[in-house]
């Protein structure tokens, strides 16, 4: 597959957007809703049953994440000049605050036009309550034959699509800042597996450079650096049996990686603890640090706060994770019942446009779904991106990011790396993790 060049241009004009304040909601078990959405026709913002009113829930608010989502919505409300955007905030990295206030919303028989999802695992309590709708309409002929196969498989749960991506982030990425490496005097692309890369950090520490910008305040940068660390020591095959749940034999390796986590624990952030992934991620950016581990979203933050690429940052496949492209999808979805049924329709289609997808990537820092977004707009960075994804030999889903594992065996992991950054204790950790994924 590839990117193609069909022009999809379109004039830009600045839409207004109202923005509500963050919504609030704890995590509770999702149940069905059967509020049938009520809706006038007269266009009032402020009221929640206006029909012409798209409420969108998302956590997307700051850097280059803020600059796509607002990149999309003026698109949309450039073809519909009738919709009113109703943004509804849950900021928290990875979802970490979304999913429950969803759940509330949807509990309290309150549900938003629209919010924003992981296709895959992630989905499945939704369908499974039934609160979504079937959008098999919504997919178009152009539309399947456009997507990426892996991506519409995603995006269906029992053969029905129930979501619609508008991304591909890749996870298995090491970004530096150039200057610093070189003062160092260490080559990136040299450093083939996650050992190497510790004695890289360790030369970075003695330069007085902090070896990796990493947060601990939350865990699932932690997870997600296990994961990684753990296929790129171990490989595949490995891999998969962690996620199918044959853990026997997987006691040793997984123990290795989380014991190398343990030792790449002195070379973190010294403020790790306290700050978000983005802050971690402008400690690469100010050249306080060298490297980080992220999804390539920390790219779109480089290029709003006006990096070059190549110079100022670069970036190779975390060490040990050449010709894998570890995806993260972002999707949207349409509660059923939805307040503003035909307006999250025509987002939706909007969505799975190919004028949708190439305003939204380039900001964020990932490709398209969709084959035919011209590639040759797209900054170096991702037109590399694009070219090792058509490269890699294995598109993996992830367990930090919905994908690949159920929420609730998700949520549990969650639960064992925030106690392992607690004891750091790889035996009682890697035992756990077993426990979790295994019969
Ligand atoms: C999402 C990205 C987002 C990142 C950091 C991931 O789970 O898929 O869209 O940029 O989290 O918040």
């Amino acid at each position: 597959m590839g990117w193609g060049d069909t022009d999809g241009s379109n004039a830009s004009r600045r839409a207004v957007l109202r923005r509500v304040g963050m919504i609030g909601g704890t995590a509770v078990v999702l149940a069905g809703c059967t509020s049938d959405g009520n809706a006038s026709d007269d266009g009032d913002a402020n009221d929640p049953d206006d029909t012409s009113q798209l409420e969108l829930i998302h956590w997307w608010t700051a850097g280059g994440e803020e600059d796509a989502l607002e990149a999309l919505l003026d698109g949309f409300l450039e073809e519909h000049e009738e919709g009113v955007i109703e943004e509804n905030p849950a900021p928290g990295g990875a979802g970490s605050a979304l999913n429950a206030a969803v759940q509330s919303r949807l509990i309290d028989e309150e549900p938003p036009s629209t919010f924003q999802i992981w296709p895959g695992e992630a989905l499945r309590p939704f369908v499974d309550s039934n609160v979504l709708a079937a959008l098999d309409d919504i997919w178009s002929d152009d539309m399947r034959e456009a997507y990426i196969d892996s991506v519409r498989e995603l995006s269906q749960r029992n053969g029905v699509y129930v979501a619609v991506p508008v991304n591909i982030h890749r996870l298995n990425n090491l970004f530096y800042n150039v200057d610093v490496v070189e003062d160092v005097g260490v080559d990136p692309r040299s450093v083939d597996d996650p050992e190497t890369l510790l004695e890289v950090f360790e030369a970075v520490a003695d330069a007085g450079y902090t070896p990796l910008a990493h947060q601990t305040q939350d865990a699932w940068p932690t997870v997600q650096l296990w994961e990684t660390v753990f296929l790129g020591q171990h490989g595949l095959e490995t891999f998969q049996s962690f996620l199918d749940g044959d853990v026997d034999g997987l006691a040793e390796p997984v123990a290795e990686s989380l014991s190398l986590i343990e030792r790449y624990r002195e070379h973190v952030s010294p403020d790790a603890s306290s700050i978000a992934w983005d802050e971690a991620n402008a400690q690469v950016i100010t050249g306080d640090a060298a490297f980080t581990h992220q999804g390539d979203w920390a790219a779109g933050h480089y290029s709003s706060a006006e990096l070059t690429y190549g110079e100022e940052w670069s970036h190779v496949a975390f060490p040990g994770t050449d010709g894998v492209y570890t995806m993260v999808l972002d999707s949207f979805v349409m509660p059923d019942p939805n307040p503003s049924p035909e307006l999250t329709s025509a987002f939706l289609q909007y969505c799975g446009s190919v004028d949708a997808q190439r305003r939204f990537n380039q900001p964020k820092g990932s490709i398209p779904p969709r084959t035919d977004v011209p590639a040759e707009e797209f900054p170096p960075f991702l037109q590399d991106q694009m070219a090792d994804f058509d490269a890699s030999g294995d598109q993996l889903p992830t367990i930090t990011h919905g994908s690949a594992i159920h929420p609730a065996t998700k949520n549990q992991l969650e639960e064992a790396f925030a106690s392992f950054l607690e004891s750091w204790n790889v035996e009682t950790t890697a035992e756990r993790l077993l426990e979790i994924v295994g019969p």
